[in-house]
Formats: C-alpha cells, sequence, structure tokens
C-alpha cells in the first residue's frame, strides 16, 4: 500500500514534438533521449482510506490547481486500471542543482508511474511502467530507462512506449546552461498543439524526424560522437523552426540561448566537437566528451556565472527505493 521511486529526467537528442492522440498521448513521431544523472525526482505513494482526494505535497509544499489537477488525473487511470478506489499521499520532491531551475515532467510522472504502479499493485515490468509514465507525459515514458532510450511511437496504447538502446558509458557528457529559470510562457504541450494544427512546416518535421532517428541509431551504434552531435543539433533546429512558422508564431529562444549556439560554433572552429541541443525553453545542453568539459566550461564562464553551468553524466533508469529518505 506504499512504495517509492527515484527517476532521472532525460534530454531528448531526437525530439518529441506533436501529439497523434492527446488523450493517450500517442506522439507523431519516435523519439531518442539520453538520461541523465544529475537532475531526479523521488515520489512515494501511500495509499490512504481515510483521504477523501489525493493530496500532492511536492517539494515540501501542498500542490494546486494545474499542476495538481495533471497529477490527479494520472491517479484517476492507475485507479481505473487497478480498480482500487483508494486516495493516495503523494510526497514527491525534485532533486535538481540549486538555481537551475530544472522541474522535469520526465523524472516527475516516471518516479510517480514507478510508485503508484507498485503501491496500486499494477504491472511493473518496463513496458508497463513507460506506457504508464507516457500517460502523465511524453518524455516521462523514456525516463524509465537509463541511457540512451529510444520512444517507439506505435500506433495504439499497447505499443507506443520505450525501449533502452545503449547505456551510453562510453564517455558522453551534457553541459546544461541554465539561460533562463523563469518558468516558461508556453508549455510544450500547448507548444507542440499549436505546431501541429498551425504550421506548413509540420509534416516536413515529421519526415526529417524519423530520418534523423535512423541516423542517429547509426551513429550511437558506432559511438560517433560528432555525428551524434550534427543530428541533435540540426533535428533541434527543425523542431525549433517548426513554431517560427506557427500562427502565431512562437519561440522559446532568448538572447543566452543564441550565445551559447554561437560558443558552440566557436569551440567547434578551436577543434573542441561540442553541440547543442534546445527542448521547449531558453535553456541550452551542449553534448561533448568527457574529455573536453573543461575547456568547454571555461569559454562559457566568460558568459554566464558558475552556477548557471551544470555538468551531467548519462544517468540510471527508474529505481524503487525500499527504505526513501525525502
Ligand atoms: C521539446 O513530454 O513535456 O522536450 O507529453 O505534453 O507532457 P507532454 O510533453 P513533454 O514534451 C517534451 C517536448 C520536448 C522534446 C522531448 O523531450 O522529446
Amino acid at each position: 500500500m506504499q512504495a517509492a521511486a527515484r527517476a532521472y529526467t532525460n534530454i531528448a537528442l531526437i525530439k518529441y514534438w506533436g501529439k497523434k492522440d492527446e488523450q493517450l498521448i500517442l506522439p507523431m513521431n519516435s523519439s531518442l533521449s539520453l538520461t541523465l544523472n544529475a537532475f531526479y525526482t523521488e515520489t512515494r505513494v501511500t495509499l490512504q482510506q481515510s483521504l477523501s482526494c489525493d493530496e500532492i505535497i511536492m517539494d515540501g509544499k501542498v500542490l494546486s490547481g494545474h499542476s495538481a489537477e495533471k497529477i490527479i488525473r494520472f491517479m484517476n487511470q492507475v485507479r481505473d486500471q487497478s480498480g482500487n478506489r483508494t486516495y493516495a499521499l503523494i510526497v514527491t520532491n525534485n532533486h535538481v542543482p540549486v538555481a537551475s531551475g530544472f522541474a522535469s515532467s520526465a523524472s516527475g510522472f516516471a518516479a510517480l508511474a514507478a510508485s503508484a504502479a507498485r503501491a496500486y499493485g499494477l504491472d511493473c515490468s518496463g513496458v508497463a511502467l513507460s506506457r504508464l509514465a507516457r500517460r502523465g507525459s511524453g518524455s516521462a515514458s523514456r525516463s524509465i530507462y537509463g541511457g540512451f532510450v529510444k520512444w517507439m511511437k506505435g500506433t495504439k496504447d499497447e505499443d507506443s512506449y520505450a525501449v533502452p538502446i545503449d547505456p551510453a558509458n562510453w564517455g558522453i557528457r551534457l553541459v546544461v546552461v541554465a539561460v533562463n529559470r523563469q518558468k516558461k510562457k508556453i508549455s510544450s504541450r500547448l507548444g507542440m498543439k499549436r505546431t501541429v494544427q498551425t504550421s506548413p512546416f509540420y509534416p516536413i518535421w515529421m519526415k526529417e524526424a524519423e530520418k534523423d532517428l535512423g541516423r542517429m541509431e547509426q551513429a550511437i551504434h558506432h559511438h560517433d560522437l560528432e555525428m551524434i552531435g550534427e543530428i541533435a543539433e540540426a533535428n533541434a533546429l527543425k523542431m525549433h523552426a517548426t513554431m517560427l512558422a506557427a500562427t502565431p508564431p512562437f519561440t522559446y529562444w532568448e538572447e543566452g540561448t543564441l550565445t551559447v549556439m554561437r560558443r558552440a560554433a566557436h569551440l567547434r572552429e578551436q577543434g573542441i566537437p561540442c553541440y547543442f541541443t534546445i527542448d521547449a525553453g531558453p535553456n541550452v545542453k551542449l553534448i561533448c566528451s568527457v574529455e573536453h568539459v573543461d575547456q568547454i566550461l571555461d569559454d562559457l564562464s566568460d558568459f554566464f556565472p558558475l552556477e548557471a553551468l551544470i555538468t551531467a553524466e548519462p544517468g540510471p533508469g527508474v529505481q524503487f527505493l525500499e527504505d526513501p529518505i525525502h
């Protein structure tokens, strides 16, 4: 009746951008990510007969409003699947480096899926957890596994889930540059919806994403870090281009975003392989090899405070916690 789990966030190298089914969260395109060790969420779910609704405590505060509704909707699905109508106390803590501004729905819903599945007695296999996490947030389906992970878009609820493809234990690093820690004005959910509905570039995005995915799998197979970086950077740019062509148009980029993009180009000119990727926000992640991290940090420290620069290693998959410490 009680279970706890920890899940790490992930960064997409081939982006998920657009839903085919908003209810089931089925994506328009398959995607591929790297799970990171630097940011994680721990969640404990305790079934309590005395409760008349779910109670959610996030980072020490009672959660209400839109974020709480999303979690309650998710818990209702868990109750539907298990046939157990009992409400739960959900205590969840995000472990993100101070000042990074990253609160991740990927790690959040992966940790919630695992702890809720176990507490309500549902199937806890990787496939089942990935499918369940997907119902909370698409990108959460990938945080069930560590290393490089592919989310196969599938055609229906049963076959849209993530699979691990490589442990990523051969020297890849991500330097996260926190450009702005404010909450973004357009959520990824709204941003992708507007893009699917209005961007004339969207059909091209879908074709390109599938092509990029195939090439990325080859690059990972060959441990070719430069190729991984090149494909990831191009894929992120294509995703962001779809938004500029949407109605009304929008972008998540800020001045600082462009600064980091230019630094990546500059570092490459200096012979340091370093490539950016950007999600639905202004922050930038630089893909590089462990031996170049110091030079990259040194370059960026002329433009950003040190606390805005976080180096992440590949992280593990979801873990059940026997003796949860919050
Ligand atoms: C740009 O998984 O946050 O980060 O499924 O609506 O919750 P919902 O969206 P979410 O979108 C992530 C979008 C992205 C790309 C990615 O992570 O693949």
